[in-house]
């Protein structure tokens, strides 16, 4: 039996991913890497819309696909590859951007956001046309399945809508993609700032959790994490954000419920809860972040491994592609 078809990808836009990318992402992929023909990219295409220091990307996605592998994505099963080896998606990008309304794209609110803290300046044509690049990754596969999180619901939206389209105008072509949106237990919020999802691009780092920091780095952040006066270690993200976020953490780095981590904390305060989570979340980032330093100490095998994927992922890609191209007369 053939497995459902599955994409999703991350942009290597800092040197170490942070967390919440682990959990909200890694931990979901490791386990539907099983029951799913999934295909996982570094996107670095995408990270292109903002300004980038180029021998920085380029390490970046290096360092990215290493944590890829050492946080347990096996490029045997899976189709680990970087989105610019494959050149598919910028050819097919374009045949997309022709058929996609520039109202339609002005409607996408990550694009508002982005552009607005930018300015018209520093907003480039790249992060406009950024949902339709990500339509053309996800469609080059004949993707069913798309795990996302609720922030990219509205750019799954806009791949449906716009192979749908294709499909009507030029012929069956494209299989419509469905979005898995990732659990509101998943998301991981800033360590400093707990009603601020955790992220690689926040202002300051002190209140993210990075998985290549070192293992006392971590466990300060964690112990100076932000809490409240109350004292009692009890799940209610509305009143005590921070011990839920916490509590989050704690519960799915250590798979073990929220109940059962309440009633070990129950009376003994922030300070052992803290601990009890500096040593579990240390005790999965060390070996990860031992495996990423190896993987990284021989970057021509990580290079060969990377290309001998991108092979793979161009096999599929071209197909697609060459079908589009000869439905609109190319
Ligand atoms: P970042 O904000 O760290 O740059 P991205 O927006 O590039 O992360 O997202 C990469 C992946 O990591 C996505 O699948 C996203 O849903 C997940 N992710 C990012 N931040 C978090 C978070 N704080 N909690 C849960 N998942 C997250
Ligand atoms: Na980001």
């Amino acid at each position: 039996m053939n497995k459902p078809r599955l994409y999703s990808g991350m942009q290597p836009s800092a040197d170490s991913l942070q967390i919440g990318n682990y959990i909200g992402a890694l931990l979901s992929w490791k386990a539907l890497q099983q029951t799913h023909d999934a295909y996982f990219s570094i996107v670095d295409l995408h990270a292109l819309t903002v300004a980038q220091d180029p021998v920085k990307l380029r390490e970046n996605t290096r360092r990215t696909a290493a944590q890829y592998i050492a946080s347990g994505i096996d490029p045997s099963a899976a189709t680990l590859y970087v989105q610019s080896h494959v050149a598919a998606h910028a050819q097919l990008a374009w045949v997309l951007n022709t058929i996609t309304g520039f109202g339609e794209a002005s409607r996408m609110t990550q694009f508002k956001d982005k552009s607005a803290k930018q300015g018209s300046d520093g907003t480039t044509v790249g992060l406009f046309a950024y949902p339709i690049l990500m339509a053309a990754d996800i469609l080059l596969y004949d993707t069913v399945v798309v795990p996302v999180g609720e922030d990219q619901r509205q750019h799954v939206e806009l791949t449906r809508d716009i192979a749908a389209r294709f499909n009507s105008r030029f012929g069956d072509t494209f299989v419509i993609p469905e979005a898995d949106i990732q659990k509101e237990t998943a998301k991981i919020f800033d360590l400093q700032n707990p009603t601020a999802k955790m992220s690689k691009s926040a202002e300051s780092h002190a209140g993210v959790i990075w998985l290549l920091d070192e293992p006392s780095v971590t466990a300060k952040k964690i112990m100076r994490a932000v809490t409240d006066a109350d004292g009692g270690v009890v799940f209610d993200r509305e009143n005590k954000p921070g011990v839920t976020n916490l509590l989050t953490i704690y519960s799915t780095m250590a798979e073990r419920s929220i109940q059962s981590l309440e009633d070990e904390y129950a009376g003994r305060g922030y300070g052992d809860l803290k601990k009890g989570l500096a040593e579990v979340v240390t005790g999965t980032f060390g070996p990860i972040r031992a495996r990423v330093l190896e993987l990284l100490g021989d970057p021509a095998e990580l290079d060969r491994l990377l290309a001998h994927n991108a092979d793979r992922a161009a096999g599929v890609a071209n197909v697609t592609l060459a079908r589009a191209f000869d439905r609109v007369g190319l």
